[in-house]
């Protein structure tokens, strides 16, 4: 049965927000050392900075970048990051039972933030540290000077402020794993005072409290709905965190997984709103989506997270995409596209290396992994108004396994239908562009959008990533066994699209 969407010019669910295209760099494994930097590569500039990352991060086109976690931050000295670097002191991470050796910090991020067009985001310490430590972070990097925080930042060589205006009040305080973790009420509480004491300081800037770091934690409802109860009158942001996984090696049901961050989102919206309703406040909350990705093969084993002995830059989280990760990924980006009016931000987790579309080898090549080629068309092609589309699709049943949180669950997805979709209108390029994701695993879909309102479309281009073996990676020997080819067959006919797009594969079709 043919799948058939129907979208309207003048219907749409919001507009992109430049932020919602954001990704991650945490001092985690060799996301930053042997990543973004590595004084003495070939390619790299005076600074250190990987050119051929640049290169490949300029393609990818993230528009923020959080920094420096993740778990990394709870326990982090932004101090040891700045000033001289042979001064600067080597300690131990618990988050990773790495060495960091506070060869790269807050002043070469921002560097490298301005290298690659990026907006840069931060995160404070909410862990080991509180608002004394984030309140100085803030006066070093934004303030213009005459201080003693923003003359030092002067007197290490950087004369104009950072001017960052995205900061989250810690990360993931909900989970046991983190360093001084704590109860909503405790977070929440430290969270507005933060928030506070950061406004007075730089009230130009926007701030994202905690959510739950991830669906199925045991304090999820609760805990956003504490945490805003705090900070609601301080804050702009709540933060959401979803890794999706095929631990139980059943595609169909790690398709139908991105279904859930629709779920997801929707509850964090609703939580939002009563607490401001219960306030009688016009004011609403948006969601930053910052971590998010798939991740699983590199998580659950103690070995793939932590190396003995203290090492720098481990080998760790170096998960290996696989053809089937980069379609569940693409239902990702259309479960984001797709709540535009309330996620304002998002950031892929991470950018090199750990859970990374980008991968290196120390000294040697980079490559691009099987989900980069999503991202790609997400940045890139998804800017502008989403339109609500109706859709009809056959579906299929499927249960998710997500053994994370507090309990092994098993979520049933009784209607996950095969086609998952998104359709973007820039009408400023002149551009629609529909995302179609196609779910069965072993049959074409022949599909069909009416875009009403869009007389005289013409086909700008089209592309498909699929590939016969749903495991296919792509490696340093072999780095484009996954890529986008052609879509053939697209046929427009006043406002209607047809085409039809291969089994299991992520498409972009493209009309002016
Ligand atoms: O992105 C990897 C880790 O996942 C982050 O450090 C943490 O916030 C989350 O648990």
């Amino acid at each position: 049965r043919k799948v058939e969407a129907l979208v309207d010019r003048d219907f749409a669910i919001g507009e992109t927000d430049r932020r919602l295209f954001g990704a991650f760099v945490e001092h985690l494994g060799r996301c930053v050392y042997g990543g973004i930097y590595e004084p003495g590569h070939p390619t790299a500039d005076a600074r250190g900075f990987r050119g051929d990352v640049l290169a490949l991060v300029k393609e990818l086109a993230p528009t923020i970048m959080r920094y420096p976690g993740g778990n990394f931050v709870s326990g982090y000295n932004w101090e040891d990051g700045v000033g001289p670097v042979e001064q600067r002191p080597r300690r131990l991470d618990l988050a990773w039972m790495s060495t960091e050796t506070n060869q790269f910090g807050t002043n070469e991020f921002m560097d490298w933030c301005r290298a690659a067009g990026i907006e840069p985001m931060m995160a404070v310490n909410l862990g080991t540290r509180g608002p004394d430590a984030a309140r100085n972070l803030l006066e070093y990097c934004n303030h213009h000077g005459g201080t003693a925080w923003s003359d030092l930042r002067r007197a290490h060589g950087w004369e104009q402020p950072h001017d960052v205006k995205f900061w989250c009040l810690g990360n993931e305080m909900d989970g046991p794993w983190q360093m001084e973790r704590k109860t909503a009420e405790e977070y929440g509480r430290v969270a507005a005072e933060t928030a506070k004491l950061m406004k007075w300081l730089d009230p130009s800037i926007e701030l994202s409290a905690c959510g739950s770091s991830s669906r199925t934690m045991a304090t999820f409802g609760a805990w956003e709905d504490k945490v805003l109860e705090h900070t609601f009158d301080h804050v702009d942001y709540i933060s959401l965190h979803t890794y999706l996984n095929n631990y139980a090696q059943d595609t169909g049901a790690f398709l139908a997984s991105p279904d859930m961050m629709d779920w997801f989102i929707e509850e964090v919206v609703a939580i939002a709103d009563s607490v401001a309703a219960r306030r009688r406040s016009r004011k609403r909350i948006m969601l930053s989506f910052d971590e998010w990705n798939v991740w699983y093969r590199t998580r659950r084993r103690a070995a793939d997270r932590v190396k003995p002995g203290w090492p720098v830059a481990p080998h760790i989280l170096e998960e290996v995409y696989t053809m089937e990760d980069a379609l569940a990924f693409g239902g990702a980006c259309i479960s984001l596209l797709n709540h535009a009016d309330r996620v304002k931000s998002a950031c892929l987790a991470q950018l090199v290396n750990a859970i990374a579309p980008i991968m290196t080898e120390n000294g040697g090549p980079a490559w691009r992994q099987t989900i980069f080629f999503p991202f790609a068309d997400f940045s890139n092609l998804g800017r502008g108004r989403v339109l609500q589309a109706r859709l009809d699709s056959p579906t299929y049943a499927a249960t998710y396994y997500d053994p994370r949180g507090s309990d092994d669950h098993r979520f049933p997805l009784p209607e996950t239908p095969y086609c998952k979709l998104s359709v973007v209108h820039d009408a400023a390029g002149g551009h629609l562009t529909i995302f179609a994701l196609n779910r069965h695993l072993s049959e074409p879909m022949p599909f069909e959008t009416v875009a009403r309102g869009f007389k005289g479309l013409v086909l700008e281009s089209a592309h498909q990533l699929s590939h016969d073996d749903p495991q296919a990676v792509n490696t340093r020997e072999a780095p484009d066994r996954v890529a986008p080819v052609r879509l053939g067959g697209v046929e427009i006919a006043g406002e209607r699209v047809g085409a039809t797009l291969p089994p299991a594969s992520w498409n972009v079709i493209r009309l002016r």
